[in-house]
């Protein structure tokens, strides 16, 4: 079933996903040469409980940490280990959920670690472009397909391989509700999209095949031929007046802004969302 959320319903979401947004700013900051996934998915663990969420993923499925990092040609779903110390030139997927009041918000950002090869750079900046396409073709009264066309396109344009066994997913009260969301179309098919709707958008493209392989830890997801691989997600409402990304205060009591914000390659919010919910305890606004 496709849940359709009200204003309180999404003022939660906004809430848990504004805690994802501002934790992944601090991940990625941390992704520097020697930091190890570990030390990422403690700062995560840090940066929810200090803004007042719950972590999403732990006990999901059995999933053991905070964060997915999932390193070059790890697609998705990386368990972060004391192991893997990031090295300049690696990529680092960070994929984060969080739970406000029983909503949850989920979204993912790549990020680069000192100098990467100028074609890893462009793999890293279409799937953010691609994640933006998608976001931008959502319009009540539209179809899910719309927004995988929208995604692949930028995929094709490039001569990107576009992940098939991962799509986003309706979001609310659970992790991942119906409908199913693939990053390719055709157009035109699929759920009709309708206010309220909640839609988790998270384009993976590969430098060379899209084809991938689950390893044997039955989480990581690597490409098949061991070439990089990028990941970007958005949670999103479906609004009479567009898509609006919630984490970023846009979605607020007191009026929408809809559109994504693209203005950096990784935006960061510059204040905590206007109005209702309350300013996180504790978090001094920026
Ligand atoms: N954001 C990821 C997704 O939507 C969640 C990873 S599942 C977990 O697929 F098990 F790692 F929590
Ligand atoms: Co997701």
């Amino acid at each position: 079933m496709i849940t359709c959320k009200g204003r309180a319903e999404l003022l939660k979401m906004e809430r848990a996903t504004w805690i994802v947004q501002q934790t992944l700013a601090d991940c990625v900051a941390a992704c520097r040469p020697g930091v190890t996934t570990e030390e990422i998915d403690r700062i995560a663990a840090d940066g929810i409980r200090k803004r007042g969420g719950k972590a999403a993923f732990p006990g999901y499925r059995g999933y053991p940490k905070t964060v997915c990092s999932s390193v070059n040609d790890e697609v998705v779903h990386g368990i972060p280990t004391s192991k893997r110390k990031l090295r300049d030139g690696d990529i680092v997927g960070i994929d984060l959920g969080v739970i406000v009041d029983g909503y949850f918000g989920d979204a993912a950002r790549t990020a680069v670690v000192g100098e990467v090869p100028a074609p890893v750079a462009e793999l890293v900046r279409q799937t953010w472009l691609a994640l933006v396409a998608g976001v931008s073709a959502v319009r009540v009264g539209g179809r899910i397909g719309d927004i995988g066309a929208a995604v692949e396109a930028v995929a094709n344009e490039k001569g990107f391989g576009v992940v098939r066994e991962y799509v986003g997913h309706g979001i609310g009260t659970a992790l991942h509700e119906e409908p199913q969301v693939p990053n390719y179309g055709p157009a035109g098919k699929g759920e009709r999209i309708r206010e309220g709707m909640t839609l988790a958008i998270e384009p993976m493209f590969n430098l060379g095949t899209a084809r991938v392989r689950l390893g044997p830890d039955g989480w990581t997801v690597r490409t098949a031929d061991g070439k990089p691989s990028a990941h970007f997600e958005h949670t999103v409402v479906a609004t009479a007046d567009g898509p609006v990304v919630l984490g970023f205060g846009r979605y607020t009591s007191d009026g929408l802004v809809t559109g994504v914000p693209d203005e950096t390659e990784y935006p960061v919010p510059a204040a905590s969302p206007r109005g209702e919910p309350a300013e996180t305890p504790g978090e001094s606004r920026v």
